[in-house]
């Protein structure tokens, strides 16, 4: 009988995916559940056919010049993949591959959700009604927060994500503007009644709320730049759920600190899991809402994105092209 692959998996996954991950493979899970460190991962690598390995994995090329001949496939289980040195892994004849458009709609889902809870200060309300709370009841000039219909929202990467959370923001009576480096077809840009801005400087002057929906590349590190959160107006508000890095976090902290920017929703940050402790400070004041990386995190998400991994890697030793390779 042929030896099944070796595959090794750095957190655990959903039990339906583990389940048929061990029917498989021959599969070693971190039984943990915490984030493996280098060292185990550089263990991994050594005498894994596959790893599976997830956003709070970085496998760089250090981790990569350890890996053995054996290792032939990276399965993410993961939409992005900057954590990956896909690179270097594609130089050592590494397939890697994601997990791309299973978890579009939540992640579009907890965009809107905070396009909404920031204006409307959401979490500053729910925060009053505590078991000992002493709320006064209800005042014409009390908890004000900002209408949402008819503001522009800025969209900065008009992919699958930005898509999906323009047809909600559609919804809300926001207008939809975006800044994409391709331009989307002229049937997409009618059907989402989306205006195009060419410059990115330009948008984020004129807009009322910003969304990051851009993968992190190396071109979209601190893409959000001092110079440009400086180009916001002081009524707008930036929500991020991509990753913490596009935005400049401590000039983000700064001008929301000076009231040169409203308010902030962010889902990601550029530490994770450390988040800047100013904007800890400033969560506290009601000038952000700030969530622990949970855009995609729905039971349907993660199973589909376990799917998505045991496909890849079927198609591998099946000797197929795995559909969710990530291309040079
Ligand atoms: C991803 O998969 O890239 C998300 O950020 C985590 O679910």
């Amino acid at each position: 009988m042929k030896k099944k692959p070796l595959v090794i998996v750095t957190r655990r996954l959903p039990d339906a995916v583990e389940t048929r991950m061990r029917e498989l493979f021959d599969t070693q899970l971190n039984i943990d559940d915490r984030p493996m460190s280098p060292a185990q991962l550089v263990e991994a690598v050594k005498i894994a056919d596959v790893l599976v390995p997830t956003v709070t994995d970085r496998i760089d090329g250090a981790i990569l010049a350890e890996a053995g001949e054996q290792l032939k496939v990276i399965a993410s289980f993961s939409n992005g993949f900057d954590h990956i040195d896909v690179e270097k892994a594609l130089a050592r004849g590494i397939t890697v591959t994601n997990t791309p458009g299973v978890l579009t709609e939540d992640t579009a889902d907890m965009t809107m959700a905070l396009i909404l809870a920031v204006p409307r200060r959401l979490v500053e309300g729910a925060r009053v009604l505590t078991p000992d709370h002493d709320w006064a009841g209800w005042s014409p000039t009390w908890m004000l927060g900002r209408r949402m219909a008819g503001k522009r929202l800025g969209i900065v990467g008009m992919g699958r994500i930005g898509q999906a959370v323009a047809r909600r923001a559609k919804a809300f009576g926001l207008s939809i503007h975006y800044h994409n480096r391709h331009r989307l077809s002229t049937e997409i840009e009618e059907g989402l009644e989306a205006t195009y801005w060419d410059s990115l400087d330009q948008m984020l002057a004129r807009m009322d709320i910003i969304s990051v929906n851009c993968p992190r590349t190396p071109g979209t590190f601190h893409l959000l730049s001092e110079r440009r959160l400086k180009l916001l107006r002081p009524e707008a508000y930036v929500v991020n759920t991509s990753r913490g890095d596009v935005i400049d976090e401590n000039a983000l902290a700064k001008l929301l600190e000076s009231g040169a920017i409203a308010g902030a929703g962010l889902d990601v940050f550029e530490h994770e899991p450390t988040v800047n402790p100013k904007l800890l400070r400033l969560a506290a004041k009601g000038k952000a809402v700030l969530l622990p990386h949970m855009g995609s995190a729905t039971i349907e998400g993660r199973i589909a994105m376990g799917e998505k991994v045991l496909i890849n890697i079927r198609a591998y030793f099946d000797g197929h092209k795995p559909p969710d390779r990530v291309l040079p």
